[in-house]
């Protein structure tokens, strides 16, 4: 198996934190991005994987940044693979939903997303290989209150994924958009992990469907992955 460049968003906990450390195991290289990098180096060295993994600052929603780093990263270590994890939500009525937190998770979870892809897409362009892996949510997929903006949000970076799916085809890129149901993770509230943390999966079980999906044949893309736990939506 080749070893590759991996850039994950997100990598300071939860679904990021996983699928860092499962890439990262498996022998790539993982450039493990978040606003909080101790917390990264903290778990790498941890685990024992210091030599495949490799903190970066990065706030999703400075766009001058993300530019920077991609730049930085062609020069030293293309990136092969992009994953667009780092996410927030709010679990508000829209009408509670203040402007800047609507701005908030746009920024992140959309634009964020979008303009991390924008700057990788001319590198694996000329390079006529690469992958981008999108954590989206199974509230793309079905009407869940409480997530108006994180859901149109999702939605918007789905949607776009799937024209630049077609638009990526002649260039070998491969997009694969991820929906996960209720994951264990910091994202939900203490209460309704004590409550619901049982019934819900774990970041471990979404990184290993990711990366099987990463690994498969060079002749087939899986392009839409939708995971729920056993006993359904919360
Ligand atoms: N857990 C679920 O049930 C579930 C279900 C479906 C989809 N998802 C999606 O899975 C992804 C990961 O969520 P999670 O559940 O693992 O949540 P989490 O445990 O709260 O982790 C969120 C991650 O996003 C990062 N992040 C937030 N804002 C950022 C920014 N502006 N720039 C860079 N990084 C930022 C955080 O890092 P820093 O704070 O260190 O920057 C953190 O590493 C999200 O896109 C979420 O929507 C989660």
């Amino acid at each position: 198996m080749l070893k590759k460049n991996i850039l994950v968003t997100g990598a300071s906990k939860g679904i990021g934190k996983a699928l860092t450390i499962k890439f990262a195991r498996e022998g790539h290289f993982v450039y493990a991005t978040s606003r909080s990098i101790e917390i990264v180096g903290e778990y790498a060295e941890e685990k024992k994987l210091t030599p495949n993994i490799f903190p970066q600052a990065l706030d999703v929603t400075n766009r001058e940044a993300i530019i920077e780093l991609v730049a930085k990263l062609e020069k030293t270590s293309p990136i092969y693979c992009v994953i667009n994890n780092a996410g927030i939500t709010s679990f508000r009525k829209a009408e509670h939903d203040t402007f800047e937190t609507i701005e908030d998770i746009v920024n992140t979870n959309l634009l964020g997303a979008i303009n991390l892809i924008k700057a990788s897409l001319p590198g694996m362009i000329e390079r006529k290989s690469g992958a981008i892996i999108n954590i989206i949510s199974v509230a793309a997929d079905k009407v869940f209150t409480n997530s108006s903006i994180y859901a149109a949000s999702k939605i918007g970076l789905q949607t776009y994924s799937k024209v630049l799916r077609e638009e990526l085809r002649e260039h070998n890129i491969q997009v694969i958009n991820v929906l996960p149901g209720a994951t264990k993770t910091e994202i939900w509230s203490e209460e309704m992990r004590e409550q619901f943390g049982d019934r819900m999966m774990t970041p471990e079980d979404i990184a290993d469907v990711v990366f099987n999906a990463f690994e498969m044949s060079d002749k087939l893309v899986q392009e839409e992955i939708i995971l729920r736990p056993k006993l359904g939506d919360l």
